[in-house]
């Protein structure tokens, strides 16, 4: 039997949108193993368990990359992350699926092959490299092949997501964006995500909240997130480091330091809201 842990990631970090992302201490566990024929999935909803649970799907396209022949497979998921809330659940299953299956058949892939089987299934590499490498990861997948680097947070921060009950769709939160972006737009985000990334490497936490911002996603998705202006401006009133959409949302992530008098402010105030709002305490994987 085969054991995979994935941590949750928050990705893009406010400006670094499809480059950047944060593997986080909540994870996901897979247990998979070889049987006599078929296929049993276990730990998830009903609608899941069939041959196109993405983790089965990860595990195939695995497979068939290596040359190897599974008899039957058995998969059971211990599930920690909430589903489509822009918390990397897919990619825990990508690369659940991918390192279980890489294991079965006797480890032939490194941890690059591993990432670039997940960055083909996902499209994009900001939650599947973390997932992989662990802290904060910055890559680019360019002509088929994936350029990373791990970034040295300095700070002992808390990444504290704020995560509404209801889910939020990748296809759908991407479907608002706009095909093209202004110039001044695009001048906006480079500067913020060069100022991020320094600032946590140096640990001047004084700009993280001005480097978080950004103008090329958060402004559309924000729409689709009953609440959000009201959150984020709370959560500001509230002294956080740092806010910013989590991934395609619609969890917001906050970053702070002393957390004790931050968490019961901002618990009490989502108890007031008309979406069930629950929040959580993490530090970086
Ligand atoms: N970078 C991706 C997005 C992350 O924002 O759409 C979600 O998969």
């Amino acid at each position: 039997m085969i054991r995979v842990q994935v941590p949750a990631t928050t990705a893009n970090v406010g400006p670094g949108f499809d480059a950047l992302g944060i593997a986080l201490d909540l994870y996901n566990v897979f247990y998979m193993e070889e049987i006599d024929s078929g296929l049993i999935i276990e730990g998830v909803d009903e609608e899941f368990r069939n041959e196109d649970n993405l983790i089965y799907q990860s595990m195939v396209t695995t497979f068939e990359e290596v040359g190897y022949k599974p008899k039957g497979i058995k998969i059971k998921v211990e599930s920690n992350i909430p589903v489509s809330r822009g918390l990397g659940s897919s990619a825990t299953c990508i690369v659940g699926g991918i390192m279980g299956a890489n294991a079965l058949a006797g480890n032939v892939l490194d941890k690059y092959d591993i990432l670039k089987i997940a960055t083909e299934i996902e499209g994009h590499p900001d939650n599947v490299a973390p997932c992989i490498f662990g802290g904060m990861v910055t890559s680019i997948y360019d002509k088929g092949e994936i350029h990373y680097s791990k970034i040295p947070v300095k700070n002992d921060y808390s990444f504290c997501p704020i995560i509404p009950d209801f889910k939020l769709s990748t296809s759908e939160a991407r479907g608002v964006l706009p095909e093209v972006v202004d110039y001044k737009n695009a001048v906006f985000n480079v500067g913020r995500v060069a100022l991020l990334i320094s600032s946590l490497v140096n640990g001047e936490d004084e700009l993280l909240a001005l480097a978080c911002d950004d103008v090329l996603h958060q402004p559309y998705r924000g729409g689709l997130i009953r609440d959000y202006d009201n959150i984020v401006n709370a959560v500001k009133e509230a002294g956080v480091k740092g806010v910013f959409l989590s991934g395609a949302g619609p969890t917001i992530m906050t970053i702070v330091r002393e957390n004790d008098d931050y968490i019961k402010i901002m618990n009490d105030y989502v108890s007031m809201l008309e979406d069930n709002w629950i929040m959580k305490d993490l530090k970086i994987d």
